[in-house]
């Protein structure tokens, strides 16, 4: 049964998510009249991010919220985590590929969270203790022990995200794996690891509101979650590895290059 919580988050979501798939839609049309479209899709960004807002705060007034597109708003110690659209550039190019994510962190720990996906209707969410699901199946990371029959997924830095050692990354993953996939939501990418279709995944410089949900989704399906170099993962930290545990030692070693 779903937390109390997770009934509200649902809520929120599915609400938000309407607004989403319209503008997913107009976002197609604006694509054929070759329109401008950066305006139009920060505005969705605003709009999918106010409406999850007003949601939440009838339920809980007097949570912090931290969120993408309003920033930080001071609450209690019990705070809200929201990206109102992960996968920003697949919604752009009409690529179905998009997420909601909203997490509940306390203390420092994220405690329960849902990442929707309301294109494909695909509604995860995880609690501590309750189990990583999916529109009511229960997941379980895959049980794949060798890199070369193992999906891996990351995100790509681009423009001034660049950094040193991404090719590099690159190279130590394909020489060993069955291959890299850069989906584009990292939220739906953690999401995957939770539901066994990738078998791992890093990224570098992301922001909470990415993973929040995502990082529970792993562990409470049986996966791992750690720095790059396999050091424990804090909600302050910005790069992160996931894989479904049996895996974890060879991609730190794969990926600790400095
Ligand atoms: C982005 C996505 C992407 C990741 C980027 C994020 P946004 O979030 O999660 O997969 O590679 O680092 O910023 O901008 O689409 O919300
Ligand atoms: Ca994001
Ligand atoms: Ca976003």
């Amino acid at each position: 049964m779903q937390p109390a919580v997770i009934n509200i988050f649902e809520k929120a979501a599915k609400k938000a998510g309407r607004i989403l798939i319209r503008d997913f839609g107009e976002v197609e049309n604006l694509q054929i009249q070759s329109k401008s479209i950066g305006d139009f899709v920060t505005n969705a960004d605003i709009k999918v991010e106010k409406s999850i807002i007003e949601t939440l705060k009838y339920y809980y007034p007097d949570y912090s919220y931290i969120t993408e597109e309003s920033g930080t708003i001071k609450g209690d110690e019990n705070t809200i985590i929201i990206d109102p659209i992960d996968g920003t550039s697949n919604f752009i190019h009409g690529i179905p590929h998009v997420s909601l994510v909203i997490a509940k962190m306390t203390a420092n720990e994220i405690t329960d969270g849902i990442i929707y996906n309301p294109i494909l209707n695909e509604f995860f969410w995880a609690s501590k203790g309750q189990g990583a699901w999916c529109n009511n199946r229960r997941l379980r990371v895959s049980n794949r022990k060798i890199l070369s029959d193992c999906l891996i997924g990351t995100g790509l830095p681009f423009g001034d995200g660049i950094y040193k050692d991404y090719l590099l990354e690159i190279d130590e993953i394909l020489k060993v794996s069955a291959g890299i996939r850069r989906l584009g939501s990292a939220g739906l990418d953690l999401a995957y690891v939770a539901s066994g279709k990738l078998d791992g995944f890093w990224e570098k410089d992301l922001n909470l509101w990415d993973i929040s949900t995502g990082i529970l989704l792993v562990t409470e399906a049986g996966g791992k979650i750690s720095k790059l170099n396999g050091s424990k993962w804090t909600t302050k930290d910005r790069d992160i590895l996931a894989s479904n545990n049996y895996l974890h030692n060879d991609l730190v070693g794969k990926l600790s290059l400095q």
